[in-house]
């Protein structure tokens, strides 16, 4: 007999079904067992009655997680034991056979709660069995409806979704890199995406006009409730846009995605307030202001545009660096300025953030497209002529071609999730998340490689030997 998924039980009542999945909770009453059964669509409850002798003989060595094949007969329950609020309440299975296809150890921690009492890091090590809760489920199923609804909208707005490498060579956006040794070049390392940045400019100047890629991107910093070693962002660039056609398209594809995705949401203002960099801070305090009304309700989301940023800041040892990364272009009032290389911190770039509810969702800006306002950027932060060829050659290479003008914008997957999710943090919308510290605590990464491989790799450990 074909499997029933537990959610269409109700239309099989009065018939004989089969259904597949765990076994949620056992309750042995002696003459009678009661289940709760749980597949990926769902609840619902079974019994075995005292008649069903066979069935009863393997129920009663069952526990709860073990996985079963369940014959039943589909019941409307009598008036009186109808539970409304529960998923099938109002059915109720009649179990003729059951079959054990898998037992199950009991788990280190109850897998129905909301899991927020257990300690985290035994979470983490059991995440296959810690996903297995309502709340998890919910959460990376969300997820997946929010990049489905992206991937559409990009879609339907005539982008393209273009895979770009994720070895490389450096991206300079501010953040250590992660590197990959070469074995075929022994001494040489690609390193990972800090985000596709490069690869969407030069998707520009490859005609693509509109790209866009749900993007693995990979920084080595420390983390925080709100970072992740490898995380994802909806990452895109535009061609032949100002700074408000890419703020109108983002701001309409949020506005769409929250009546589409949580529609018992609201939204504190629309359109989103724009505040520049410089107000915020002298307002709030902070550039990432947090707008809402009621910062106690957890179904309001505000949205705010911060814009008008530097261009250039200080770092802690007195050196100028990009305030968001070197190819944000410069504001036209200010390219005198900029060009003559003078007074560089009141120099202000076509750069732009969303902020939700006093998180940094984004940072986007237009491009500089040129190649000599390129080489003036990079003359400025310091890099050398030698140095600038080196890194970035192709780059400067291919804005002679013909690069048009272009700006994108990079909202994270993750930081979105937590906020519409309501969790504290980004490892609770991961399906296999990192720790604070960076370790994959199930399967034991970071970990040792062996001599052989450090030697085809030509790698000498600089470690002290245990
Ligand atoms: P930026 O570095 O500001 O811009 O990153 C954009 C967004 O990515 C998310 N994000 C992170 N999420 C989780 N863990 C992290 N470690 C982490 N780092 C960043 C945030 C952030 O706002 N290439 C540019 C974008 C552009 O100019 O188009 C970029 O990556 O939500």
């Amino acid at each position: 007999m074909q499997r029933t998924y537990i959610k269409n039980l109700k239309e099989s009542v009065g018939k004989e079904v089969v259904i597949k999945g765990w076994i949620d909770i056992r309750r042995d009453q002696g003459k009678m067992i009661f289940f709760d059964f749980r597949d990926m669509t769902g609840y619902v409850q079974g019994v075995i009655l005292p008649n069903a002798k066979d069935a009863h003989a393997v129920g009663e060595k069952t526990r709860s997680e073990w996985v079963v094949e369940v014959k039943g007969k589909v019941n409307k329950r009598p008036e009186k034991n109808i539970q409304n609020e529960k998923q099938n309440g109002d059915i109720e299975l009649e179990i003729l056979s059951l079959t054990i296809l898998n037992e199950a150890e009991t788990p280190p921690f109850d897998v129905r709660g909301d899991g927020r009492e257990i300690g985290e890091e035994v979470r983490l090590k059991y995440r296959y069995l810690d996903l297995r809760r309502p709340r998890m489920q919910k959460n990376i199923r969300m997820r997946d409806k929010v990049i489905s609804f992206f991937r559409d909208y990009m879609h339907k707005n005539d982008f393209v979704e273009i895979e770009t490498p994720i070895m490389m060579k450096g991206t300079p956006e501010g953040s250590r890199e992660y590197v990959v040794p070469s074995r075929l070049e022994k001494g040489k390392f690609y390193v990972l995406p800090q985000s596709p940045q490069q690869f969407k400019q030069l998707s520009m100047v490859a005609g693509f006009e509109k790209y866009f890629q749900i993007a693995r991107c990979f920084r080595d910093e420390d983390t925080r409730g709100d970072r992740q070693p490898e995380f994802t962002q909806l990452d895109y660039e535009m061609s032949f846009v100002t700074q408000e056609d890419v703020l109108q398209f983002t701001e309409q594809m949020f506005i769409e995605l929250i009546k589409n995705v949580y529609p018992n949401k609201k939204i504190t203002e629309t359109p989103f307030p724009r505040i520049s960099y410089k107000d915020a801070i002298e307002k709030y305090g902070s550039d990432k202001p947090d707008i809402r009304r009621d910062k106690n309700n957890p179904d309001e989301l505000g949205f705010v545009w911060v814009i008008d940023f530097p261009m250039f800041e200080k770092t802690d040892d007195g050196k100028i660096q990009a305030a968001h990364h070197p190819f944000c272009s410069i504001k036209e009032e200010d390219e005198e300025k900029f060009m003559k290389g003078e007074d560089l911190f009141s120099i202000k770039a076509n750069s732009y953030d969303l902020v939700l509810n006093g998180f940094e969702l984004s940072s986007g800006s237009i491009r500089i497209h040129k190649s000599e306002v390129q080489q003036k950027v990079f003359e400025l932060l310091g890099i050398s002529k030698e140095e600038r060829e080196k890194r970035f050659g192709h780059i400067l290479e291919a804005f002679k071609y013909g690069a048009p003008p272009h700006g994108g914008f990079a909202p994270g997957i993750d930081r979105i999730m937590m906020l519409l999710e309501s969790e504290p943090n980004i490892r609770e919308v991961i399906a296999f998340a990192k720790t604070g510290e960076g370790k994959d605590l199930m399967m034991g990464a970071p970990a040792e490689i062996s001599k052989e491989q450090l030697f085809e790799l030509g790698i000498k450990l600089n470690k002290p030997e245990k």
